[in-house]
């Protein structure tokens, strides 16, 4: 990408489309750098039951629900079942300004359904205008016909040797929450990732306080996401080892929660904070970065800029790729958005419907939304 005056633009640009952008707002494309956007089925059932008053815990202990369901659906799925179903979220991705998206294992657990979710990323990538960031989370559940124990030597004896040999992840994953995994099994699996190149997320603090972040920062994870439950000392802990926060608005919104992780103080303390979406069917049915950025700022008390920078240049670093992408900058891959409006705050201020003027990766314009706006066409 080149940055520049039209003039001088304009001399270098051969026989380049020019796009007059005028009136409107244009900003790198969104990097979502928490989602599970590949799964069969949904959870509508989840949904109606929360909506009578039963708790994501509540539905994923009594069975018929949870984790563990979409872990049956998609066990059941053939590759190409997976991939035409995330090729969907794909375009809702697109539709909504985002152009790199993280994209997590964990509805399989077992070695080859978590393999089998891992090839559909490396196909989605070579199949769509997105980018995925492969994430192993092998360690998302304990699957019902396993011992915990059992399960975690697995994940580290079969699972992550195999995901490493194949190339199949740039980062590991585990769920560190009561019922799923401990701060110890944790430990003992991220530990045995690092140990083989992976570099490390945690699922941290979502429902319980129980150490994660300052686990994080003990195995100098990349990101420690969620975090609605963690205090002073672990934002303490992830300052002094540089780990980056991932917060994941839309899964407190959609679980009907009014616990907000505290913004406010990581970025007082220093940190680089992330916003993504968390896209996943049970806990944040949403691939809209521009809703994240509206419930940043109204329930996280985030300015829109502190929460575009949050969900573009913090998230490409928190990615490993801030040299690449995440801003609009000489040299650094064309993907930008186009929007709807006159001013950057309007994406954040305006909610529940699409902005989205059009879509470019690399250049290449890859999405244009259905309707035009201003003056009237
Ligand atoms: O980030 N917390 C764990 N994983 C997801 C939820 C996955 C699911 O419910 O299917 C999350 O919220
Ligand atoms: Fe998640």
């Amino acid at each position: 990408m080149a940055i520049g005056s039209s003039a001088e633009i304009e001399k270098n640009a051969g026989d380049s489309d020019i796009i007059d952008a005028r009136g409107r707002v244009v900003l790198p494309g969104f990097i979502d750098a928490h989602a599970h956007p590949l799964f069969a089925g949904n959870r509508l059932a989840d949904f109606e039951r929360r909506a009578r008053g039963e708790t994501y815990e509540q539905i994923a202990a009594g069975g018929g629900g949870g984790i563990w369901s979409t872990v049956e659906k998609t066990r059941a799925a053939t590759e190409t079942e997976l991939l035409n179903q995330a090729k969907r979220h794909a375009n809702w991705f697109l539709k909504c300004g985002t152009t790199t998206v993280e994209a997590k294992s964990g509805y399989g657990l077992t070695l080859d359904d978590e393999l089998k979710m891992l090839r559909v990323i490396r196909r989605l990538n070579e199949e769509t205008q997105i980018e995925f960031v492969p994430t192993f989370l092998g360690a998302h559940a304990i699957p019902r016909e396993c011992r915990a124990d059992q399960y975690v030597e697995l994940v580290i004896n079969d699972m992550l040797p195999r995901v490493v040999s194949e190339k199949l992840a740039e980062f590991c994953d585990v769920f560190c929450e009561r019922d799923y995994f401990d701060i110890e099994q944790s430990r003992k699996i991220l530990a045995a990732a690092k140990k083989l190149g992976l570099k490390l997320r945690i699922h941290a603090d979502q429902l319980t306080n129980s150490g994660a972040a300052k686990l994080a920062a003990e195995l100098e994870a990349t990101t420690a996401d969620h975090l609605e439950k963690t205090d002073g000392k672990g934002i303490a802990a992830m300052k002094s080892a540089g780990v980056q926060p991932v917060l994941l608005p839309g899964s407190v919104y959609a679980l009907g929660s009014t616990d907000y992780p505290c913004a406010r103080e990581m970025i007082e303390a220093g940190l680089a904070v992330v916003i993504a979406t968390d896209f996943n069917p049970g806990s944040s049915p949403s691939p809209s970065m521009p809703m994240m950025l509206s419930l940043a700022c109204t329930q996280m008390k985030m300015s829109p800029a502190e929460a575009i920078t949050a969900s573009t240049i913090n998230a490409a670093y928190s990615l490993n790729r801030g040299d690449k992408i995440g801003s609009l900058e000489q040299g650094k891959l064309a993907n930008f958005s186009i929007f709807d409006c006159e001013d950057y705050r309007e994406v954040a201020y305006y909610f529940g419907f699409p902005q989205t003027h059009s879509v470019y990766v690399r250049g290449r314009r890859v999405c244009q939304a259905l309707f035009k706006s201003g003056g009237g066409t």
